[in-house]
């Protein structure tokens, strides 16, 4: 029998099989309901307000393609899956199954390259998704989606619609009722501006599925300090706020270990005198866990929904295979008989959970 914490990673499977579906996730069949139904943790922000810092310090590797302007085009379905003992780490694509990357820049190349597939050398953006899995004894179980940056303006060589292309992708994932919301909020700047809260504000108004993060404490004026947010005050959700110390730009300029990054963050929250009151509760250690446990919580709960749609969907793509017939649409047929029987498999260890 699979362990709980395998849980994330069985709702993943599912979640990549319903995208690589195409035709058949849409609409309104049994399927496009899964994966509305799915829960997942979507990363939302402002452009530069830490978004790719804040996955990599959770991680604890240096992997995603970084600059100016808007880097991140496709939405990165990213995995992590903890592993046993002293194992070596490696990623896997989704569309490189039988690769595995031990070099994590050449993790970041392979991104950069797979959006340029889809969107062109162009500033474009694409809603289909990359799927990296990352195996390591140092991480938590989690999925998280980065999605682009929220943006005002379009800038030379980007469509005029490139901001409302944006918002729209970014709200396909944090609509769903189950996808839980990783606000991402910059500390140097007033949280009312914030574009992930706004964002947060409108479609989760009780703050029950929203996580905020505050990035950049670092960088406030000397003299003010961020308990208001931490503390709740000044904009109140039903989890508590998470403040985050990343890499500077300089200490990316100059290769900073992700580890010591991490460890620095640590003793800033513990040396501090305006947060060492809340060391415990503060930096990428702690969020990591916090969403891990926080998935699995919420998976759980779903579960009964999750396996009763699994069922629907597996009755619906046995009478469609019935309709298209093996032989005569082999593409289509192939590809709904392979999810059919990973339904199948989810379906019966879902309800060895369910026991
Ligand atoms: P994204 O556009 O939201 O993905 O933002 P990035 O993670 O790429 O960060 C944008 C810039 O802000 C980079 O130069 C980071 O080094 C810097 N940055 C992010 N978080 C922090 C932080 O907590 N402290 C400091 N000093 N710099 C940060
Ligand atoms: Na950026
Ligand atoms: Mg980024």
């Amino acid at each position: 029998m699979a362990t709980m914490e395998s849980l994330i990673g069985l709702v993943n499977r599912i979640q990549r099989a319903c995208t690589s579906l195409g035709d058949y996730g849409g609409g309104d069949s049994s399927l496009s309901s899964l994966w509305d139904a799915l829960p997942s943790v979507a990363v939302v922000g402002g452009q530069s307000s830490g978004k790719s810092s804040v996955l990599e310090s959770i991680v604890g590797r240096d992997f995603l393609p970084r600059g100016s302007g808007i880097v991140t085009r496709r939405p990165l379905v990213l995995q992590l899956h903890q592993t046993e003992g002293r194992q070596e780490e490696y990623a896997e694509f989704g569309h490189l199954p039988r690769r595995r990357f031990t070099d994590f820049s050449l993790v970041r190349k392979e991104i950069q390259d797979e959006t340029d597939r889809i969107t062109g050398k162009s500033k474009q953006i694409s809603p289909i998704p990359i799927h990296l899995s990352i195996y390591s004894p140092k991480v938590v179980n989690l999925t998280l989606i980065d999605l682009p940056g929220l943006t005002k303006v379009a800038v030379e060589g980007q469509s005029e619609t490139i901001v409302e292309d944006i918002e729209t992708m970014v709200r396909l994932y944090v609509d769903k009722p189950n996808s839980i919301i990783l606000a991402i909020s910059p500390a140097n700047q007033d949280i009312a501006t914030s574009d992930a809260i706004k964002l947060a504000k409108e479609v989760d108004p009780s703050g029950e599925r929203t996580f905020g993060v505050l990035t950049k404490l670092d960088l406030m004026d000397k003299g003010t300090n961020a308990l208001d947010v931490l503390e709740g005050r000044a904009y109140r959700l039903q989890h508590p706020w998470v403040g985050i110390v990343n890499r500077s730009q300089a200490d990316i300029n100059k290769n900073t270990d992700m580890m010591y990054a991490r460890r620095r963050e640590r003793e800033y929250f513990e040396t501090s005198p305006d947060y060492g009151h809340l060391a415990n509760k503060m930096g990428s250690e702690y969020l990591a866990k916090l969403l891990s446990q926080h998935l699995e919580r919420v998976i759980k709960a779903k579960l009964p929904g999750i396996v009763s749609l699994i069922n629907k969907g597996i009755e619906e793509m046995e009478a469609e295979l019935d309709r298209l017939g093996r032989p005569i649409a082999v593409d289509a047929g192939a590809q709904l008989y392979t999810i059919l029987e990973l339904c199948r498999a989810f379906d019966k260890i879902f309800k060895e959970h369910l026991d």
